[in-house]
C-alpha cells in the first residue's frame, strides 16, 4: 500500500532499464514472494554471465518488476517476467510483455516463446491478451507444491 501511494506520488513515469548487479538481492527478494520455485541469485547471475537480456521496470530506484529473455537466430524466449506483488493488476505485467516485444521487432525475431505453468491462471491470461497461443503442453515438467505440474508452451507470431 505505502509503494503505490509513492508511485501516484511520483510525476517520473517507470521506465526500463538494463539489470545492475546492486539490483539483485532486491530481485531475488521479489522472486521469492512472487513464485513457487523462484530463481536463485545464482540463476540470476548466470542469466547475466549468458548475456541474456535483462530488464528491470524502476521507478526512480524502486524495483516494480522484470523480464529475462533469450534471444537466439529468429527466436525468442521469456525465462522470467515478475511484477512485484504490491504493484500486480496495474498494468504493469502488460507493460513488460510490450517492451519484450518491442525488442522482438528491433531484433527481427519471428516467434516469442514461453512456458508457464498449468495452474497460473493469471499469467495466461496475460498471455493470451497479449496475443499468445498454446502450442504444446510439457507433462509434469515443474515441481509443485504437490507432487509434479504441466507445462503449457504458448507461442506468438511477429
Ligand atoms: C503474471 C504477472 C506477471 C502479471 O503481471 P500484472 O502486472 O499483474 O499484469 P497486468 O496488470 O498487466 O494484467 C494483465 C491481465 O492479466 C490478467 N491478470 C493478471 N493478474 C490477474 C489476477 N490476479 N486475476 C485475474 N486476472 C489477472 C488480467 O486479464 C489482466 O487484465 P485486466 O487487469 O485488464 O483484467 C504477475 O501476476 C506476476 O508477476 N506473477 C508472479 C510471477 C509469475 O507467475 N510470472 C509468470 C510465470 S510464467
Amino acid at each position: 500500500m505505502k509503494e503505490k501511494l509513492i508511485l501516484k506520488a511520483n510525476t517520473k513515469k517507470p521506465n526500463f532499464k538494463n539489470v545492475e548487479l546492486d539490483d539483485i538481492e532486491k530481485i531475488v527478494s521479489i522472486e521469492v514472494n512472487c513464485h513457487i520455485s523462484p530463481w536463485t541469485k545464482k540463476n540470476f547471475l548466470d542469466s547475466i554471465n549468458a548475456g541474456y537480456t535483462f530488464q528491470v521496470l524502476k521507478d526512480d530506484h524502486l524495483i516494480i518488476g522484470y523480464y529475462i529473455a533469450s534471444f537466439a537466430a529468429d527466436e525468442c524466449e521469456l525465462l522470467n517476467i515478475t511484477v512485484k506483488k504490491n504493484f500486480q493488476r496495474q498494468g504493469f505485467g502488460t507493460a513488460i510483455i510490450n517492451h519484450l516485444i518491442k525488442n522482438c521487432l528491433k531484433r527481427k525475431t519471428l516467434n516469442l516463446f514461453l512456458e508457464v505453468r498449468k495452474s497460473n491462471k493469471n499469467a495466461i491470461l496475460l498471455y493470451e491478451k497479449e496475443g499468445f497461443n498454446e502450442v504444446g503442453i510439457r507433462p509434469n515438467y515443474y515441481k509443485a507444491l504437490k507432487g509434479k505440474e504441466d507445462a503449457v508452451l504458448m507461442a506468438k507470431s511477429l
